[in-house]
Formats: structure tokens, C-alpha cells, sequence
């Protein structure tokens, strides 16, 4: 069974062109690891699909500085010394036990199960912390995104940014809805 220290210090996962991938907790020296995959890892669209604010240098300070904050869980998947794939969930003031999700893979390993390694990883770590679900918004046209979130058991719930964006959820317990 999983445990917070194995995301703590990394978990192996196999894609699905063969390729060994370490995922592990983001750390207050991954900075410029990670300032190198906004940059040179997302391609324009992946940029837009990810993220409405500009993935800058400081962003990643902001990212540093909470690296060993509480309330974020943040994960890394590394080939190498290169960050590939990045994913976080945030808890949300309001609503502390569902927090809300990010992630994006780099566009050389997109469609290779890295997205899904990510994502039941951050569930389990989420289940592990205590809380009750996950939320998280995405483009309507973001089909791949989508796909995958579904078959993570995220349902959609409504919408957001003038019917831009779905609000989707996944509750832990499937009684609680
Ligand atoms: C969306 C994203 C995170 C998915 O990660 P990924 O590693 O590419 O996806 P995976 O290979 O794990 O695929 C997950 C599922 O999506 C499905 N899928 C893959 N490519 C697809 C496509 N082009 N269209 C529809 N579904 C697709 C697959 O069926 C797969 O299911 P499976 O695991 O049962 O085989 C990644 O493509 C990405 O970062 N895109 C750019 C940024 C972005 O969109 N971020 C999300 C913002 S909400």
C-alpha cells in the first residue's frame, strides 16, 4: 500500500513506450528543473490548456516557497534530471477537504499514461491526507483532459469561466453524493 513517504521519495512507473519514470514530492531544489518545463517542455497550446496565468520565473518562486507546505501536494515525474510531467492539488480555503487539481505533461510524453501515474497518484495522496474528494476545472474542448478525468471517476458537476471550463468532482466515498 502506498504510504506518504514513497511520494516522498519517489515511485517507479513504467509508460507505455517502456520508458522508467520517477514520480516523487516536488522539493525547494526542483525550481529550476521546473522553470526548464514550463518553458521549454509545454508547447504554446499545452500552455493554454494548462494555465490562465503566465508560467514564469515567478511562479516558481511562489512553487519553492510552499514546497513543503502543508495544504499543496505537489508531484514531479522525472526522466533523468528533467522534470516531464508536473501535478498538484491546492486545498481551497472555503472548502478545505476538496481540494482543487492541476497538471500537465510534457508534450513528448503526452498519450503515454503519465497523465493517469500522476493523477491516481494524487488521488491516493489525497486519500492518505484525510480528504473527501478533488475538484478541478478544464477547458470544454480539452477532449484528452477530459477523457481522462472521467475515467478517473470525475463527474461533471457545472461550469465556469463564462461556460468556458467544466467543473468537475470526484467524491472518496461514493455514497457521500
Ligand atoms: C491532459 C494531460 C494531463 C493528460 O495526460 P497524458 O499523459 O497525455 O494522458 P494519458 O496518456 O495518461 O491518457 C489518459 C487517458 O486519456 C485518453 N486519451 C489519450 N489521448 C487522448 C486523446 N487525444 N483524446 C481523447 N482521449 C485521450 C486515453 O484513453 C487514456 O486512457 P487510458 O489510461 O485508459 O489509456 C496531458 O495531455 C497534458 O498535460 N496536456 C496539456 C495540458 C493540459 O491539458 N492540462 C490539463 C488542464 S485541465
Amino acid at each position: 500500500m502506498l504510504t506518504l513517504l514513497d511520494l516522498e521519495l519517489g515511485i517507479w512507473v513504467t509508460l507505455k513506450n517502456n520508458e522508467r519514470v520517477l514520480i516523487r514530492r516536488f522539493r525547494r531544489t526542483d525550481g529550476d528543473a521546473l522553470y526548464d518545463f514550463f518553458i521549454n517542455g509545454l508547447s504554446e497550446q499545452s500552455k493554454r490548456l494548462y494555465s490562465l496565468q503566465p508560467l514564469d520565473w515567478s511562479l516558481v518562486q511562489v512553487v519553492v516557497s510552499e514546497a513543503d507546505a502543508p495544504q499543496v501536494l505537489r508531484l514531479i515525474a522525472l526522466r533523468g534530471e528533467q522534470i516531464i510531467g508536473y501535478a498538484y492539488w491546492r486545498q481551497q480555503l472555503f472548502n478545505p477537504k476538496i481540494p482543487i487539481v492541476s497538471i500537465a505533461v510534457a508534450d513528448s510524453h503526452q498519450g503515454l499514461g503519465l497523465g493517469r501515474a500522476l493523477m491516481e497518484l494524487l488521488i491516493e495522496g489525497a486519500q492518505l491526507k484525510g480528504m473527501e474528494g478533488l475538484e478541478l476545472h478544464v477547458f470544454k474542448h480539452n477532449h484528452r483532459a477530459v477523457t481522462l478525468y472521467r475515467k478517473l471517476g470525475f463527474k461533471i458537476v457545472g461550469d465556469t469561466d463564462n461556460g468556458r471550463q467544466w467543473i468537475m468532482m470526484l467524491w472518496f466515498d461514493p455514497y457521500e453524493r
